[in-house]
């Protein structure tokens, strides 16, 4: 199947702002912004904290698997915030390369260092990985999950220093030109 506007999905670790870029990116593209820890939690009924307290981290990922699945499948492009832990599973990550093969995702890897990352996870979202040791788990989750982001990405943006408008502006621009490379080869 090949679509003719691509969804994009945006990968990183937790704190690199995936969700409030996929929201402003959405806006802007006019189209729909999923997100895949709010549509594991509508699902379960349950917050992600709830999920690996009451059920565990299996359980969570049976659920992402699951939603990550319906976002590729869906039809209309949509921008998705992909929650930090996506690419852990190897059927997730064969999903994800499967839907760049057929043109129906961009996949963009938010990247960040630790430092800013430890300082941008200390407030908002409960993360219930991170509570015992913030900057251990980042920097082993940073160096366990760097080849498996990379192993997905489409586009790499740091965003240790770039403000959110300025990611977005710079990933509508990356699109387009995708885009018309795209529609050139095509011609
Ligand atoms: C996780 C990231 C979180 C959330 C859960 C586990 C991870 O999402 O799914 O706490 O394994 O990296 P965000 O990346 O949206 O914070």
């Amino acid at each position: 199947m090949s679509h003719s506007t691509p969804s994009i999905l945006l990968v990183g670790l937790m704190g690199t702002g995936k969700s409030t870029i996929a929201r402003q990116l959405s806006t802007r593209l006019g189209i729909d912004c999923l997100d895949t820890d709010k549509l594991v939690e509508t699902r379960s009924g349950r917050s992600v904290r709830e999920l690996f307290a009451e059920l565990g981290e299996g359980a969570f990922r049976d659920l992402e698997s699951e939603v990550l699945n319906e976002c590729l499948t869906r039809q209309l492009p949509s921008v998705i915030a992909g929650a930090g832990g996506i690419v852990v599973r190897e059927q997730n990550r064969d999903r994800i390369n499967s839907a760049r093969d057929d043109d129906s995702v961009v996949v963009v890897w938010l990247h960040a260092t630790t430092d800013v990352l430890v300082s941008r996870t200390s407030k908002g979202v409960h993360r219930p990985l991170l509570d015992d040791d913030r900057v251990g788990t980042l920097t082993r989750l940073a160096a366990e999950r760097a080849d498996l982001y990379a192993d997905v990405a489409d586009i790499v943006v740091d965003v240790s220093h770039r403000s959110v408008e300025s990611t977005v502006n710079l990933l509508i621009d990356a699109i387009e030109e995708g885009n018309q490379e795209k529609s050139a080869n095509n011609e």
